[in-house]
């Protein structure tokens, strides 16, 4: 490390809360699927600021596109009805078979407007005494005193008691054990199709098929955290669209501003309709900016089949990584992905690989100790992920 790194470092200590183990890295410039270091180093961006950056770095068009929104209208409050806001709104909905939306500002915010939309639909729509929401283990679904409560893992709910009531988690994809939690006080459940911080975990059809029996059956919600999988990571608009199912509610945030921060949470109109004036809202959320942005985002997305590329280049990426798996069964335990979210799992501790990855200049996501998560821009080629893979055999070998 540089004396100016480490000098960096230190005041990064004293005066940022300690909430993250950072990487041993400054980044001070980023372009198209690129970043560089303090040192000018270039590195491979297989991460995306976890998977948000899905158009890549510095895309010209939407600067454009933000700067004429500056210039234009920057900031009025929900206060106002905003013709981007609405337009955007439009847009999205014709990606999906949602009747509505509400902005906010992140994954979490979206989540939390589920949740609560979930509640307040059962007690003002529905009339039931149902306010119960039950998730998954190894689920992740934000850091707000709701969200955190309703993540299946431990580690992010330490030191936070009391935590709010009213939130069950399960054991994975087991649906006798969902069975058996369900009660007249459910009102939700809320669900990744594929658990990005797990490590890229996928519900299996036929669980997800149940699934939504299920919640038909007992007339309960079905929620669909597509904060990570949302908007063509999986090389469909949404995850939920590779099963087949239309969820009562999902949400989405990461990607959807291509890194200003905006999220957003979908609804059936007969759902949607459980919040009323003042019943929710955010000063931020919708705002002009980030809906002009989102709006080019969605219009870059749809002129050049971000998509279609992402699920071929993902289909790609995932068979480099199998014959990989092939030629090294002792040393990699599984690949797994969709799209552009995937993951190689080493049958060790892979923080060593991690660190020589980024030294041969690739940065990706180590999860659980021993996944590499990798969630590259959506733009991003072949080349890219074919210098990965021969690092990482390399590596291996
Ligand atoms: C599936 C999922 N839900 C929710 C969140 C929380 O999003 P945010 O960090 O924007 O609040 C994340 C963030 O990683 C996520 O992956």
């Amino acid at each position: 490390m540089s004396e100016a790194f480490n000098a960096l470092k230190e005041r990064d200590l004293h005066s940022i809360c300690n909430t993250y183990a950072r990487y041993p890295l400054a980044i001070s410039k980023a372009q198209g699927v690129h970043l560089y270091d303090s040192e000018g180093k270039e590195y491979v961006d297989l991460l995306a600021g976890i998977a948000v950056s899905n158009l890549g770095h510095a895309n010209q068009e939407i600067l454009q596109a933000l700067v004429e929104q500056w210039n234009t209208v920057d900031h009025v409050s929900n206060l106002f009805h905003q013709e981007w806001q609405i337009e955007l709104a439009e847009q999205l909905l014709g990606t999906c078979d949602a009747d509505k939306v509400f902005f906010c500002n992140s994954g979490a915010e979206a989540n939390e407007a589920a949740l609560k939309l979930a509640r307040r639909y059962m007690h003002t729509v529905a009339g039931r005494d149902a306010h119960e929401i039950i998730t998954l283990d190894g689920s992740f679904h934000g850091r707000t005193l709701a969200t955190l409560t309703a993540t299946g893992q431990a580690k992010v709910k330490e030191g936070f008691d009391p935590l709010p009531e009213g939130f069950k988690t399960v054991p994975f994809m087991d649906m006798d054990a969902l069975r058996d939690a369900i009660s007249d006080k459910t009102a939700a459940i809320m669900v990744e199709l594929i658990q990005g911080e797990r490590g890229v975990r996928p519900l299996s059809q036929g669980y997800v098929d149940e699934l939504v029996a299920l919640c038909k059956e007992k007339q309960i919600l079905l929620i669909v955290d597509e904060v990570q999988t949302g908007l063509g990571r999986t090389g469909k608009y949404w995850a939920h669209q590779h099963y087949g199912i239309t969820p009562d509610i999902f949400t989405t945030a990461k990607p959807l501003a291509n890194g200003l921060p905006m999220g957003a949470m979908f609804a059936r109109e007969d759902i949607a309709k459980a919040f009323s004036f003042g019943s929710h809202g955010t000063t931020f959320g919708g705002g002009p900016i980030v809906c002009a942005v989102a709006k080019k985002v969605l219009e870059i997305m749809e002129r050049d089949q971000i998509c279609e590329h992402a699920a071929k280049t993902g289909e790609y990426a995932l068979s480099l990584f199998a014959d990989i798996q092939k030629r090294h069964p002792e040393k990699v335990a599984e690949v797994r992905g969709l799209g552009l979210i995937m993951a190689v799992e080493l049958s060790f501790p892979g923080q060593e690989i991690w660190e020589k990855l980024l030294e041969a200049g690739f940065i990706c996501n180590l999860t659980q100790g021993n996944i590499l998560r990798l969630l590259p821009p959506l733009i991003i080629d072949k080349t890219e992920l074919e210098r990965f893979a021969k690092e990482l055999e390399a590596l291996l070998a």
